[in-house]
């Protein structure tokens, strides 16, 4: 398994690499967007070269379904490796107004100069951030419609997208592909456990059964509360703590046996859609945060 998900998206790099180049002239400065569930594995070790110096705002998105606490130390983490930081919700638009202060305040020298100069013209970011971690959510919150559509398969570019977010800021979809990296397993288990990576990446039983192992270990309360299991299930090891969520839900084939594919698929969905609780599948390390 670990070596299959090692093994993905071979080559990418490049052209995105050459699509954004291009782009990086026409920008002042970068957003860069994570999954707040998954701060660090949902982040392209590259981005920092990517950027070519860039000033970037980090956005911890989807903290409407990560746990507050750990979203506040990932933060104060961010922030104290000289990041701007900013947690959002990009369905409601929670926390959108803090992305345009926290821009405004990295870029404000130049603001200032072109404000001597007479010149007013909006802040141009690019939004850049792995697949399926809410880019055209967040674009299209700002815009005020749907207005990015994005294409996540591999070797499509898209076209070049400038869209008008009031009178202060444009935003640039990201060109190119910012595909993640699995430098380590837990990273790879992350991305699949979250969606970011498709079940057919993973077989969806064998996600759900590291998600058992996980919520676990990491939320026993929330997991417990939610699938009415007992002290005595949460003793239990991974796949049988599994099969017992299958049985407590009824998820039966004739025999009596679980019926591990629609467990899988329940319990994914509901994790992925909060319906389990907020929860933050990654701890802040305690060396820099990527
Ligand atoms: P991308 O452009 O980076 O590829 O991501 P996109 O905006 O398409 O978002 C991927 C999925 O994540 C979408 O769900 C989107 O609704 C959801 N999403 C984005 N931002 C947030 C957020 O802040 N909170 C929550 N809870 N979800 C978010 P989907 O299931 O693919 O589509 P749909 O359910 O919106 O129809």
């Amino acid at each position: 398994m670990p070596g299959n998900i090692i093994q993905w998206f071979p080559g990418h790099m490049a052209q995105t690499r050459r699509v954004m180049k291009e782009s990086l002239g026409s920008v002042d400065l970068i957003f860069e967007i994570l999954d707040a569930r998954i701060p660090a594995s949902s982040r392209n070790p590259e981005i920092e070269a990517l950027s070519e110096g860039k000033k970037r705002v980090v956005i911890l998105n989807k903290a409407d379904l990560a746990d507050p606490t750990e979203t506040e130390k990932w933060l104060k983490k961010l922030r104290e490796d000289g990041c701007e930081a900013v947690a959002v919700d990009s369905k409601s638009g929670k926390g959108k107004e803090e992305i345009l202060s926290r821009a405004k305040q990295l870029m404000r020298e130049k603001l200032e100069r072109n404000r001597e100069k007479g010149m007013s013209r909006p802040l141009r970011a690019m939004v850049v951030g792995i697949p399926n971690v809410g880019k055209s959510t967040l674009i299209n919150r700002f815009a005020g419609r749907v207005a990015a559509k994005a294409e996540n398969r591999p070797g499509v570019t898209r076209n070049k997208q400038w869209v008008r977010a009031g009178k202060e800021l444009e935003l640039l979809d990201m060109p190119g592909v910012l595909w993640p990296k699995f430098e380590d397993v837990a990273t790879g288990e992350n991305l699949a456990m979250t969606g970011a990576i498709k079940d057919t990446i993973l077989q969806s039983e064998e996600v759900a059964v590291l998600l058992c192992g996980r919520l676990k270990d990491r939320y026993p309360a929330l997991f417990a509360a939610r699938y009415k299991l007992s002290d005595e299930h949460m003793e239990l090891e991974p796949y049988e703590l599994f099969l017992a969520v299958g049985k407590k839900r009824g998820f039966l084939v004739s025999g009596g046996e679980v019926a591990e594919d629609r467990c899988a698929a329940v319990l994914l969905e509901e994790f992925r859609s909060g319906l389990i609780g907020r929860i933050t599948l990654e701890e802040v390390p305690c060396g820099p945060s990527v």
